[in-house]
This record gives C-alpha cells, sequence and structure tokens, in this order.
C-alpha cells in the first residue's frame, strides 16, 4: 500500500505522515530532506543551489545515509531546498530513489509537494494537507522557537509565502493538488485531531476500494 501526502510548508503533514505510518505499519519518506541535502551539499562547496548544474552534480554524488542529519532541518536550508528543486534535471535524478522506496515490501509513506501528482499517481490513498498562511506561519515559529532560533513571526510568514509561491508557480512538478487527493485543512486542528482525521478519511478511502482491514 502506498499512501501519498503533499501539501505547503508547515502545513503538518510531516507529522501526520509520520504517525499514519507508523499506524499502518509502513515506511516513511520525507522527500523534503532530499531537496534540503542536494542544497546542503551544493552549498558545502561553495556554489549556488540557483545554478542548475551544481545542484544537479549533488544530486547525482548524494549519499542516502545523510538524509537522517537533523541539520537538514535549518530554517536556512528550505530557501535553498526549494532553488534546487526548481530544476527539472534534479527532480528527474532523485525520482528513482523516491519510487523505488514506495516498492518497499512493507508498503509506504511519502511526503512532499508532488507525490500524488507526479511519484507516485496510483498510490491507494492521496491526501493535500493546507492549513491557512497566518496558522503555518504560527506554527513554524514555535517550532523554531523551541529549537532557540530566533526569528520574528512575520519574517517565518514572508519566508513561508515566498517559498509556497515559488513552489506552486515552478514548471517543474510544481506544488497541486492531484485531482483525486483528499483535503485535508488542518486550520483549526491540533496534531491528535489531525491525525485522527487523516486516519478517518484513509480508512474510508481504503474500504470504497475494497482494501482488507
Ligand atoms: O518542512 P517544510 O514543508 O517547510 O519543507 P520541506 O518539506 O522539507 O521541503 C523543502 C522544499 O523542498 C520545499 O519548499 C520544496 O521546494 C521542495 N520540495 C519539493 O519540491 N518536492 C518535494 N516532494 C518535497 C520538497
Amino acid at each position: 500500500m502506498i499512501i501519498a501526502i503533499d501539501g505547503p510548508a508547515a502545513s503538518g503533514k510531516g507529522t501526520i505522515a509520520k504517525r499514519v505510518a507508523a499506524h499502518y505499519g509502513l515506511a516513511y519518506l520525507d522527500t523534503g530532506t532530499l531537496y534540503r541535502a542536494v542544497a546542503r551539499d551544493t552549498l558545502a562547496r561553495s556554489r549556488d543551489p540557483a545554478d542548475a548544474d551544481e545542484a544537479l552534480n549533488s544530486a547525482k554524488a548524494l549519499d542516502p545515509s545523510t538524509l537522517g542529519d537533523p541539520g537538514l532541518r535549518k530554517p536556512g536550508l528550505a530557501e535553498a531546498a526549494s532553488l534546487v528543486a526548481k530544476h527539472p534535471e534534479v527532480r528527474e535524478e532523485l525520482l528513482a530513489y523516491q519510487r523505488s522506496f514506495a516498492r518497499a515490501k512493507s508498503g509506504a509513506v511519502l511526503d512532499g509537494r508532488d507525490i500524488g501528482t507526479v511519484i507516485c499517481p496510483d498510490a491507494d490513498v492521496k491526501l493535500f494537507v493546507t492549513a491557512t498562511p497566518e496558522e503555518r506561519a504560527r506554527r513554524r515559529y514555535l517550532e523554531l522557537k523551541q529549537a532557540g532560533i530566533e526569528v520574528s513571526e512575520a519574517e517565518v510568514q514572508c519566508d513561508i509565502r515566498r517559498r509556497d509561491e515559488r513552489d506552486k508557480h515552478r514548471a517543474a512538478a510544481p506544488l497541486r493538488r492531484a485531482p483525486d487527493a483528499h483535503l485535508l485543512d488542518t486550520t483549526n486542528f491540533d496534531i491528535d485531531a489531525a491525525f485522527k482525521a487523516a486516519i478517518d478519511l484513509i480508512d474510508a478511502a481504503l474500504a470504497r476500494a475494497g482494501h482488507a482491514g
């Protein structure tokens, strides 16, 4: 079974995806870490993430064993990740890894921007997780504050909006809801309520498709 979860920054998709994977006993891949790792490696070579050739070189040399690096969640990398993610050749290079992960024997949950549209268009269930930009900025701000990172909420909202615009309007695999994805708006939900809503949507979709159990 493959579950595809897409959505904009700080919508709650990562936390939901992780819990959904644990609930159904599926492997989990946060595909944002791939783009963040390509950005990290490009910057580490003092190269420009907006340069397609340089970003592609990093994608080709990417070592999947470094995807657990906690440094990948640093806020500065999000912007660079969205720059490398614009290059179609980088996306193409990262495709095989994601598809092969999705074929794990146990089944898999993948979260990102283009899982339901490009990476796993035949996923058994697709969710598109959203929340208002104000609520998403509030959540990300609190996350950063907890991690000891000093930024203003206004700054975070500005960064998120800029990144959303870039992700939605790029030519290659833009962020959009697949026509068959279930919409989950988490604006007024805490994480437990969002997780429950996700499970209800997934169980209903699986029952309709005749999946056992
Ligand atoms: O955690 P957050 O939602 O802020 O970001 P992320 O999921 O780690 O993704 C960082 C950036 O990678 C996004 O802004 C996208 O530009 C890019 N990305 C993508 O293009 N496609 C994916 N499947 C996942 C991430």
